[in-house]
């Protein structure tokens, strides 16, 4: 198995300039994207002999960009594949491509009675160079649920009616369902940004960011005073409260109000009060005043408070959570 990276969407909102030179330094060859933007944005530092595949694959008339930019695209109805054929035609060779097959999640890929169409007329694929044949996982972060095995059989199904070529079908959490699941060309996105890819378990990936927020006012509260918007928070006994310029402008969701944690060291700060444009309050009364200033850092995402701890919080997964990452954080790419 080969193993791809899904860079859509600025690389889970990580920066997908940084991020593709790192994982091409290691050896990945092919790189996934949804839009034709990301893809051609990738071109200064595109990886040599690197494949880059738009999913979305060409909206009509767009066809001819692809074939200048080298871009690949996933086809993932009769129509793309069409106008994709009638432009390898138009070329006079065979143009590359990826074939998407809903197995049952519904939203791309050709539906079984396109598939049908596809097989009865075979004519449909001349001019595709078929780099592969792919499918995408509904549930594969639930291990035991029950379409990971339906989709797996519908998967091999369509593989056996079209024409032999490698398969796609895994993302992170079906990496880890089996090697059943693997095939030739593996797609994790979100395990790559360390997010947990089963659901439930212990996370067998490393963490890869780390978010701090910087304290920019700290002040003493009495018993009964109230902290923020809708004055939704009142402190119980006298209360130490730090302002960190971060807020919901930059990704911290407003879900988090009143309900997430950052810490000091390893002291747990609970969030009090809601979540502002631009900044957060905490309740850091356990931190001893001379350690914590004005300009001092706390740790919203990193070892103790891991993004899927965080996207729990709020609500969300850990998908939303980092692609949410708003522009104003200061961004320091270790190592690359
Ligand atoms: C078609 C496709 N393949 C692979 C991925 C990567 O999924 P994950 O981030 O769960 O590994 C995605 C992400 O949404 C996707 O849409």
């Amino acid at each position: 198995m080969s193993c791809a990276a899904v860079v859509k969407a600025d690389a889970y909102g990580l920066g997908a300039l940084k991020v593709v030179p790192a994982l091409a330094s290691v050896g990945c060859r092919h790189f996934f994207v949804a839009h034709l933007d990301e893809a051609i944005a990738l071109h200064p530092i595109r990886p040599e002999k690197a494949e880059i595949v738009v999913l979305h694959g060409p909206p009509p008339g767009v066809e001819s960009d692809f074939v200048a930019h080298r871009i690949i695209p996933v086809l993932n109805s009769l129509a793309q594949l069409d106008a994709w054929t009638a432009r390898a035609r138009a070329l006079g060779r065979h143009l590359p491509a990826i074939l998407q097959v809903d197995t049952g999640m519904s939203r791309l890929g050709l539906s079984p009675r396109e598939l049908a169409t596809v097989v009865d007329d075979p004519g449909r694929l001349d001019g595709v160079e078929l780099l592969y044949v792919m499918s995408h996982l509904a549930c594969s972060e639930q291990q035991s649920h029950a379409l990971n095995a339906d989709q797996l059989a519908r998967f091999k199904a369509a593989r056996a009616m079209l024409p032999a070529a490698p398969a796609s079908f895994a993302n992170s959490s079906g990496i880890f369902l089996s090697p059943d699941y693997h095939f030739d060309l593996a797609r994790p996105g979100a395990a790559l940004y360390g997010i947990a890819p089963v659901a439930g378990q212990p996370n067998p990936m490393r963490p890869v960011i780390r978010l701090q927020g910087k304290v920019i006012q700290l002040r003493n509260i009495d018993a009964g005073a109230v902290v923020g918007y809708g004055a939704t928070w009142r402190a119980p006994t006298a209360r130490r409260i730090a302002t960190v310029s971060v807020g919901y402008a930059d990704g911290f969701l407003r879900g988090l109000s009143n309900h997430s944690l950052a810490y000091f060291g390893d002291t747990p700060l609970a969030l009090v009060g809601i979540v502002s444009m631009d900044t957060i309050t905490l309740d850091v009364s356990d931190v001893p005043d001379d350690q914590l200033q004005p300009g001092g850092l706390v740790e919203l995402i990193g070892d103790r408070h891991p993004v899927d701890a965080l996207a729990e919080e709020a609500g969300t997964i850990g998908y939303e959570i980092l692609t949410s990452l708003g522009g104003r954080y200061f961004r320091d790419y270790l190592g690359a």
